[in-house]
């Protein structure tokens, strides 16, 4: 039996380790992909602290990791035009049975040196985009761009405000800039994730402690209010703080998963200006070969994204600096 190495969570404990596991076989229409690059996100940390609990996973364990990017290793029988060598994205989840499945959640990921993949749920990466910048495509960015195309429908010159400048949030400033929304106001209590906002493309980043946050947010806006405002950091305070400077039929997006209630203390404002509170997650199929296109064609630049790769070994290690922001990540990848 050939074996790897995975970084599994095993969920009643909640317990992080580096393991040495069964290397799965590819079956119809599946290839095995060898892990070249694996994204860490403040989802895995929701899902180690145990706010965040699988929906479908069947055992009790799971390797984690849902931003992957390697070269095909093994093909299943039906696999289609892929080659062994083959460079290539995975998607974050695939549907079954309707239904969407996240990958390294309710299914095993790619905190490990090989993952399974379903055919219709890889792309094909470039080799002008290096597997690091390429893994965090499908979420990081894939993420934000559904939010802000699809759910939000952002469009061109529509003032609209971003919580959270990490991992999501970054992207979300950057795609938001690319479509040509104006004003972009970022908001983030961390000084490292303001300056990031501002040299990704905000207009005008602020604190969320400032207690003159709406006035300025109304200035910016010219009185009118935010058209639309995204949840990226999954906190419950910023929604109560965003739907305060929303304009009328202004949107709020909800991106940052918590497990803590959603409260809207004016709710009678709320109705009078007709603003709506929309749920999102995860991006449409097309998201990912859209980004990778863009991304080839020079439209858009990951460059600045990934702020460090870590060995496998290291994947607890990276977890808890995104959680604790030690040193101000955006993306930390793992490398098997
Ligand atoms: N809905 C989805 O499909 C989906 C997909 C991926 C991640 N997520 C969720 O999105 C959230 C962000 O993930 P990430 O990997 O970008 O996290 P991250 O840790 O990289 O970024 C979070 C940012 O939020 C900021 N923040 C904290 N408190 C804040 C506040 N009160 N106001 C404004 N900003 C605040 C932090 O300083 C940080 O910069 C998480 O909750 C994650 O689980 C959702």
């Amino acid at each position: 039996m050939a074996t790897m190495r995975a970084v599994r969570l095993h969920l009643p404990t909640r317990t992080l380790s580096v393991e040495e596991v069964e290397r799965p076989v590819p079956g119809p229409g599946q290839v095995l992909v060898k892990v070249e690059a694996a994204g860490v996100c403040l989802s895995d940390v929701h899902l180690i602290e145990g706010s965040l609990t699988p929906l479908h996973l069947p055992g009790e364990s799971v390797t984690l990791g849902h931003e992957v990017a390697g070269t095909v290793a093994e093909l299943g029988a039906e696999s289609g035009r892929w080659q062994v060598g083959d460079r290539v994205v995975l998607q974050a989840g695939e549907k079954r049975d309707g239904i969407t499945w996240t990958r390294g959640v309710d299914y095993d990921g790619g905190w490990a040196e090989y993952a399974l993949a379903r055919v219709d749920t890889l792309f094909a990466l470039p080799d002008s985009i290096p597997f690091e910048q390429g893994s965090i495509i499908p979420d990081a960015v894939s993420t934000p761009w559904g939010a802000v195309t699809t759910t939000g429908g952002v469009r061109p010159a529509e003032p609209v405000g971003v919580w959270g400048v990490g991992g999501l949030g970054a992207h979300g400033v950057q795609l938001l800039r690319a479509i040509g929304a104006h004003p972009i106001v970022a908001v983030d209590p961390a000084p490292a994730a303001r300056e990031r906002a501002l040299a990704f493309g905000a207009d005008l980043a602020l604190d969320s402690a400032d207690p003159e946050l709406a006035a300025k947010i109304g200035a910016a806006t010219g009185g009118a209010g935010l058209a639309a405002a995204f949840d990226f950091a999954g906190v419950p305070a910023v929604r109560e703080q965003a739907v305060k400077v929303l304009g009328a039929h202004g949107r709020l997006v909800l991106v940052g998963l918590t497990d803590q209630p959603l409260t809207l203390t004016d709710s009678i404002r709320f109705s009078y200006l007709q603003q709506q509170i929309l749920g999102h997650y995860g991006s449409e199929e097309e998201a990912v070969p859209q980004l990778i296109a863009l991304a080839a064609g020079g439209r858009l630049d990951f460059s600045r994204s990934v702020s460090e790769v870590l060995p496998l070994e290291r994947a607890a290690e990276a977890v808890e600096r995104l959680h604790s922001k030690q040193g101000n990540p955006i993306r930390l990848i793992l490398k098997p």
